[in-house]
């Protein structure tokens, strides 16, 4: 095998070949182990003369089939990863078999129509306001980085200086606040903005990370209306929680600073009457990130950025180039609005899983995790050996195990060297994390396929392992 032309006539073939396995690996999903059921052998040389579509696509079901955690089965509790809805998977495959640029209407005007149809739709679930502009990203990580590209260029225009076109060197350090629940991707975000990972103050008034609101109004005081950053976090990666919204919107503005919320999962909370008083004051932020391959269930990588004002969203990614074409400013040029011109159309899946569900189906999803989750939380409060550590206002359970006679000083080791054990188990997949200083379990429940079947094996399988390490532990 040659050219890729002369394997022109395998293309459906191939087209078959994987919807025949694909079927296969996901209708085994609900049975299988979580984790990966080994790690196969790859040729590392570089081949000289290919083998053709067809092999080197067998070649890849068998590794993958051997290879892949199952991640978007209903069992993995890991980080916070979502499945991929039946209507997100034939989009995402389309996605490919278009092969559209998503960079303006001209690229794609398919591509830009859906993108622009489905951030409103979003938009409208998550109770913001419909002139706000938005862009698909390729995740929460991304949106931080867009949403407070945003800030940035705000912050410099408060100074007189277009940090977009000029740089940072006319302006001074900017300051920025946040709770103990920033993730770790808007502290990456703030470096790679240039605002420095260090420079941001966490103000918490506990070890579990809540915000100290009298010392964000202190520390705002003191910068006595100079421009500033504040970055909320709706839903905290460790325990669902939620920095309060509403206030902190009310400490930005009458302080002049600007709002952004890292809302990844948290947002979805606004789907149901159960839990949208969480999220209540969002609509007052200036930027807002979220994730669509956590709790949308559309494949990775995609995730959204919410901006208020359209012209600070723009100025950072704007940059065009004769080739490119200048298209009019009524519509969004959607490569103008995210560091990458040429784009996936990311929009397909997020339609189609939208238009197939709708929003009744995403509140019906939501309330169905919030019932798991609350269930998972029931579980551990019945079991003597287990110790929940925080409340659970949404989907993320967070708890450790912690036999009576056991010291605290051992505890963590003890909770770590479960954590390993429950991933070599495979029968549910999560991590350990620190919380308020401890090791703990954080299962995140965000899968559509989830049920009350996989979410009894998480206190089954601790339990277990717990025992396992208990038992062969000297000295008992
Ligand atoms: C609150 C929060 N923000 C940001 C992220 C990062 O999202 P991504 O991995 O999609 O970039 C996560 C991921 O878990 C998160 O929970």
């Amino acid at each position: 095998m040659a050219d890729p032309l002369i394997d022109r006539d395998e293309l459906a073939a191939a087209v078959r070949l994987i919807e025949r396995e694909a079927e296969e690996y996901l209708g085994s999903l609900d049975d299988s182990p979580a984790r990966a059921p080994g790690q196969p052998e790859l040729d590392e040389a570089l081949p000289e003369e290919g083998v053709g579509s067809l092999r080197a696509l067998s070649e890849l079901v068998a590794v993958s089939v051997e290879g892949a955690v199952r991640s978007s089965g209903p069992r993995y509790f890991h980080f916070v990863t979502g499945g991929v809805t039946p209507a997100a998977l034939g989009a995402d495959w389309l996605t490919s078999t278009l092969d559209q640029m998503a960079y303006n209407w001209t690229s794609s005007t398919l591509a830009s129509r859906l993108e622009q149809i489905s951030t409103r739709w979003l938009k409208e679930m998550f109770g913001l306001p419909s002139d706000w502009s938005a862009v698909i990203t390729t995740g929460t990580t991304i949106a931080n980085f867009v949403g407070l590209a945003a800030a940035r260029r705000w912050f410099g225009l408060q100074h007189g200086v277009d940090v977009d076109a000029d740089g940072l060197w006319g302006v001074p350090p900017v300051p920025v606040f946040a709770s103990g629940y920033l993730h770790a991707s808007a502290v990456k975000a703030l470096g790679m903005l240039g605002l420095g990972r260090d420079r941001v103050q966490i103000l918490t008034r506990d070890s579990a990370g809540r915000i100290d609101l009298v010392a964000l109004r202190a520390a705002l005081d003191q910068l006595g209306g100079k421009p500033a950053i504040v970055i909320a976090t709706a839903g905290d990666v460790n325990t669902g929680d939620f920095d309060p919204l509403r206030e902190i919107s009310e400490l930005a503005h009458d302080h002049g600073a600007w709002l952004h919320v890292d809302g990844a999962f948290g947002l979805f909370a606004a789907l149901s009457p159960l839990t949208r008083h969480l999220v209540d004051g969002v609509d007052q932020a200036d930027s807002v990130a979220v994730d669509g391959h956590k709790w949308l269930n559309v494949p990775y990588d995609t995730g959204f950025v919410f901006v208020r004002d359209a012209s600070l969203h723009a100025g950072p990614f704007s940059q065009s180039a004769a080739y490119l074409g200048r298209e009019a400013l009524a519509r969004p040029v959607f490569g103008n609005l995210v560091p990458e011109m040429s784009r996936r159309a990311r929009a397909l899946p997020v339609w189609a899983t939208l238009r197939a569900y709708g929003r009744d189906g995403y509140r019906a999803m939501v309330e169905r995790h919030l019932e798991l989750a609350k269930r998972v939380a029931r579980q551990v409060d019945d079991a003597s050996e287990l110790e929940r550590l925080a409340e659970v206002p949404l989907n993320v359970v967070c708890f450790r195990f912690h036999p009576p006679d056991v010291p605290e000083a051992e505890l963590d080791e003890l909770n770590r060297r479960i954590g390993a054990m429950v991933l070599e188990d495979g029968r549910v997949y999560f991590g350990t994390t620190e919380y308020a200083g401890k090791v703990a379990f954080r299962p995140a429940i965000v899968n559509w396929l989830t049920t009350e079947r996989d979410v009894d094996l998480i206190v089954e399988v601790v339990r277990e392992m717990g025992a396992k390490v208990l038992a062969t532990a000297p000295g008992r």
